[in-house]
Order: structure tokens, then sequence, then C-alpha cells
């Protein structure tokens, strides 16, 4: 061994600032693209098991310790429909009266939702993208394919569509459209009126897995001038093979796309969604959650995809669930009704098509304040903490006592 390193301590220390030591050699070291520990290991996060505060909006988050100064964190956020259904009006405008449709060069027209804890990426967890979409008459985007697993939740009433892998999708308020990862789609309308969807990804998380790519490159389109697809089997196809619940049919193959296990139920209709909810409300219900059901692949019965995990719940008039936290992300839709949620401290007033997130960790419940009932559809990443075992949820009472959930 070298022996400047063997050297002795000398028995009385020499006084020398070693910090500034130290600094100085990584001012020199900083070209060679690595670090001298100079300081302790700043925590990100309290234990799960301390209160970890967060009961404030992200400004304390952050103020509280919770958040190092050089992290990114997700925070509470609201987007209502009031502020951004005029933005989506302005560009269905500019998509019909300009010379050329801003899909020709943007690819989408489209709102991303941006979360301010974020540093100005375009997601809204760490792990989700979100997405307005708005298509007018004549609109089509050609068909691709791409590694990310996305939907689309219908909030018109009716008018356009979605081809994944031939099966034609015509879009209902409330439905959602599903296009695992490696199946190839198109989008479109038909119809006489703008429609508008909210698109969800698991976009960020696979960027950061280094494993996100799109092909453009629809092979049917090297032969013809066609960029979409052939209809191969006509709307409702989805529902027809697996829309009688607990019902497998044993005569077709179940996969799409590339992926593993993929939900091979592509479009799920909203009135089924709605009609399934109020059939159990008269039910218990979860205390947190109300009347909720989870979307689920009819074959393996496990979440849809393997990152996201699709629910729906019924809020029957004046409920108010109890507060609960979970090691997930949340993104929630207002499909009916009015009421509030609070986030981590902050109190979202929301009405029909408002979006909110409820970051990963914090409490949250929600309150139904209307005559009648209110249903929220929700997109997590539980599915994808619960596969690599971090899933944990724990409720709170109404004398502050802790409960594991799961724990
Ligand atoms: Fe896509």
């Amino acid at each position: 061994m070298d022996a400047v390193l063997t050297k002795p301590r000398p028995a009385v220390r020499p006084r020398v600032n070693a910090r500034e030591l130290m600094e100085k050699l990584n001012a020199d070291a900083a070209k060679l693209n690595f670090w001298l520990r100079t300081e302790m290991n700043a925590p990100s996060q309290r234990a799960w098991f301390t209160d970890t505060g967060g009961q404030t909006g992200g400004g304390e988050l952050l103020k509280g310790g919770r958040v190092s100064a050089n992290q990114l964190k997700a925070v509470p956020c609201h987007w209502r429909w009031k502020d951004y259904g005029p933005y989506l009006e302005r560009i269905s405008r500019i998509a019909a009266e300009a010379d050329i449709s801003p899909i020709k060069f943007a690819d989408r027209q489209s709102i991303l939702l941006v979360n301010p804890g974020l540093g100005g990426r375009l997601q809204i967890t760490s792990t989700m993208r979100t997405a307005i979409s708005v298509y007018v008459p004549r609109d089509k985007a050609p068909a691709h394919i791409h590694s990310a697993n996305a939907s689309r939740t219908i909030l018109t009433d009716k008018g356009g569509y979605t081809n994944v892998e031939g099966e034609r999708c015509e879009c209902r308020r409330g439905d959602i459209i599903w296009t695992p990862n490696g199946t190839w789609h198109d989008h479109g309308n038909d119809d006489d009126e703008p429609v508008m969807w909210i698109d969800m990804l698991d976009w960020p998380l696979l960027e950061y897995l280094d494993s996100a790519w799109v092909d453009l490159d629809y092979p049917a389109a090297a032969h013809t001038e066609e960029t979409v697809q052939r209809t191969v089997h006509t709307d409702g196809y989805s529902t027809r093979l697996y829309g009688a619940g607990g019902l497998k049919p044993t005569f077709v193959s179940h996969q799409r796309g590339w992926g593993n296990d993929p939900t091979p139920m592509i479009h799920f209709r909203g009135v089924d969604v709605r009609e399934a909810l109020e059939r159990l409300k008269n039910e218990a219900g979860d205390p947190y959650e109300g009347i909720a059901m989870q979307f689920v692949n009819p074959v393996t019965g496990r979440s849809i995809y393997p990152t996201m995990d699709y629910r729906a719940q019924l809020l029957r008039a004046g409920e108010a669930t109890q507060y609960k936290r979970e090691t997930a992300n949340t993104c929630v839709i207002v499909m009916e009704g009015e009421g509030f949620s609070e986030v981590g401290g902050e109190r979202f007033d929301w009405n029909r098509n408002d979006v909110m997130v409820m970051p990963n960790f914090l409490w949250r419940r929600h309150v139904n304040t209307g005559k009648s009932p209110a249903v929220l559809y929700t997109v997590s990443d539980a599915a994808l903490m619960r596969s690599i075992g971090q899933y944990r949820a724990q409720g709170k009472l109404a004398d502050g006592t802790v409960t594991q959930i799961v724990a």
C-alpha cells in the first residue's frame, strides 16, 4: 500500500480545517464526476411510523424538513374544469380555423398538467403524466405504438374514437379506454362536436428507467396511404368478450400488444361502471373510500397495469371519508357531484371534471357536500408500489389514533 495512506496520525493534531480541505479536494475532483462526502446524508423523509407531518400544503411540506433542499417532490394540487376548460375551447377554435391542425406540429392538442413541486417537469407525480386532450371533427392522430401504458378517460358525452389493435372504441362520457404497452393505437373524431378526454401515462417512470420509446412507423403505412388502423373488431368487442364478470371466453387469445399479461379488456364503459356502483350504494362501503371498485385485468384479476391501478368510487350524499394515507401517488378525476377533499392539509373544493393529485404519504379525505352521489375515478401507482413490496396504508380515527390498514 502507498506509504502516504499508512502514515500514522500525529499525537497532537494540527489545527487545519478538515472540511475546507475536503471541499478543496471536491473542487478539484468535480471534473472527474465524483463527489467526496463533506456533509451528512440528509434524509428525504422521516420514517413512515412517525408522524411525518405533511398536514399542511406544499410550502410547509418543504419548510417542515420532510424534503431536503435539492429534492423534487409532488405536492397536492387541483386543476379546475372552469380554469382549464376554456383553454380546450380555445385550442378547438385554433384547430378548426387556423391554417393547419396543431396535431401536425405538436402531435397532440392537449394541456399537460404540471405539478408545481416537480420543477416544471411534464408530470403530476414521480411516476405519472396527465394530459387533457381535445379532438375536433375530422381530426386524426396517426397510428403509433409506445412502451408507456396509457389510458383515456372520456369527459364529453359522445364523439371521438380510439382504435386499439383494430378494436374500434367509440367514446362516451365515463368510459376508460386502455392502451397497454406495445399496442398500436390511433385516435380521431368523426362526429360533429369536439371530444375531450384525460390521458394518463406511466411515462415518467419509464423515462426514469430509460425505457421510454415511441414508434410512429405503422407497418401498413408502408404499402398504403393509411396512417390509421383498419377496424377489425367493432365497437363493444371488449364488452362482448369480457363484460360478463367472472366469465372468460376460451376461444380467443388474451394477449394484446407486447407486454406481460396486458389487459385484454381495452374499453370499459362508463355506463357499466355507474350501474355497478349504483347496485352497491346501500352497502356499508369502506370508511376511507366509500363504495369503491377496482378495474382489473379480467384474465389475471390483477390491476389493469403493473404500474397503474384504476378505481371508481361513489360517495353518497353527505358522506365524509376518514383520513387515510398510503405509499402511493393518486390522481383523482371528478366524474360526478361536488364536494371537497383535504390533501396534506390543503382543501380543494371540487366539481365535475376537476382533477386533483394526492401525493404519496399525505393524509387525505373526501367529503361529498352535495345532495346527490359523487363519483370519483382514481389512477394511482399503488400497483407498482405493491409489486416492489413498498405499499403501506394507514388510517386516522376521529381521536387522532393512527391505525394500520396495510402494514
Ligand atoms: Fe399513444
